[in-house]
């Protein structure tokens, strides 16, 4: 079973081949990032224009990579959603133009279910294999997944393929939203993430004492967390159903509602920009856009190693917590955030079990963990989509 995976979300055209959702064939990502980086973020016209450019050629490497013709691949994958409209149109409208041409089902596939799945690959063809460091192992079920990334903050217990809950998610920013918005605070380029824990690197994680958020119950239904129209929704997961078996019984729903897995990480951003402030001796009026001029290259390292300790502890601390209450048999780690060292780090030394974690160019935006997801669902008869209607779905959550 091989299968093509597009993803076009955000910034990054990607396209890969996956076998059996199991062995890397190919993996080719174009990013336009270079075109971002002097706006301080995405510029969704600019992302949507870079994607019709080379949308087709990273297509074609992906299966020149791959060593594949069309009648070798059984199926296609593409993003459905979450992500930028304009970005999601162009792989979606590809994807559903190729499936019709070559006669091949498509899968619609949710961009966060996809990060998962990036830890399921443990093989690949020998040509990539120097420039891959995969897992070893494939994730047992019940499994754990702490999806962390530009977009997405969550906690979710998988008890098979399809079948998962979801303890927790973010209140307002992400955590990789929180690194990029404190980069842009003390000057460091865009994306935050990687600049952030490189200036961290430099400075003194114990320097200062930010706020981790007490999160309280929700006041949200069951069910109100899956956005878009009911069409969509049953493309991308119509078997992913938003309470397992599981979730069903009282004492998870409880838990969930309790509110004691879901994040936040506005106010940690907030105390960074006061810190920040009063470490020049201003008031919280002081413009954010011109801190960075009188920040001193210290300062600015223990600020981003104190901000990095404490967000990732608090996505570590209930990670614990999950794992002490729910008791899985493995933990998987996903999205950009995934490839922050301290977070690998702190989960290493902090989890009662061990821990694989999947390649960093696999964290980020890529189309190998849609390919991956899109094999699974090929393999268990999941609801291919209709190549002559499927619609993006820019809101689409787990
Ligand atoms: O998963 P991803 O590529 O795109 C989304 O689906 O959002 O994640 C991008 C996010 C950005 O916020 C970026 O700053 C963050 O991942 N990121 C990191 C690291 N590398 C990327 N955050 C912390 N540490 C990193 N090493
Ligand atoms: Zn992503």
């Amino acid at each position: 079973m091989k299968v093509l995976g597009i993803e076009t979300s955000c910034d990054e055209t990607a396209a890969s081949v996956v076998e059996d959702g199991q062995r890397l064939l190919s993996n080719v990502v174009a990013s336009s990032m270079d075109l971002h980086v002097q706006y301080g973020g995405v510029v969704p016209e600019i992302a949507a224009r870079s994607h019709i450019e080379v949308i087709l050629p990273v297509i074609q490497q992906a299966l020149y990579e791959a060593d594949c013709t069309w009648d070798d691949i059984d199926a296609i994958a593409v993003t459905q959603g979450a992500g930028l409209g304009g970005s999601l149109l162009i792989g979606v409208l590809t994807a559903r133009t190729l499936a019709i041409a070559h006669e091949k089902p498509l899968y619609a596939i949710n961009h966060v279910e996809g990060h998962v799945y990036a830890n399921f690959l443990t093989e690949t063809s020998s040509a990539l294999a120097p420039n891959y460091e995969l897992r070893t192992t494939n994730p047992t079920f019940p499994m754990l997944a702490i999806i962390v990334s530009g977009g997405h903050s969550q906690l979710a217990l998988f008890e098979n393929h399809f079948d998962y809950t979801l303890l927790g998610q973010t209140h307002d920013d992400a955590i990789g939203e929180a690194f990029d918005k404190v980069a842009k605070m003390l000057g460091l380029p865009y994306p935050g993430g990687p600049s952030v824990s490189k200036a961290a690197l430099k400075g003194d994680p114990q320097k200062y004492t930010l706020p981790k958020a007490k999160m309280g119950p929700r006041r949200v239904q069951h069910g109100d967390e899956v956005q878009g129209s009911s069409e969509q929704r049953k493309a991308a997961h119509s078997t992913v159903r938003q309470l397992s078996s599981a979730a069903d019984n009282a004492a998870i729903r409880a838990v969930v509602d309790s509110g004691k897995y879901d994040f936040s990480f506005s106010g940690l951003k907030t105390a960074v920009l006061r810190l920040a402030q009063s470490q020049i001796g201003e008031s919280h009026a002081f413009p954010s856009t011109k801190l960075s001029e009188r920040l001193s290259e210290a300062q600015k390292n223990d600020i981003a190693a104190s901000f990095q300790r404490t967000a990732i502890e608090t996505i570590v601390d209930k990670a614990k917590l999950a794992v002490e209450e729910f008791q899985p048999k493995s933990v998987v780690i996903a999205g950009g955030v995934a490839a922050n060292q301290e977070l690998r780090r702190q989960l290493t030394e902090g989890l009662p079990l061990p821990i694989e974690f999947p390649d960093l160019k696999l964290c980020t935006d890529n189309g190998a963990m849609i390919a991956t997801l899109g094999c699974f669902k090929a393999m268990n008869n999941q609801p291919t989509a209709d190549p002559y209607t499927l619609d993006i779905a820019p809101n689409l959550s787990m």
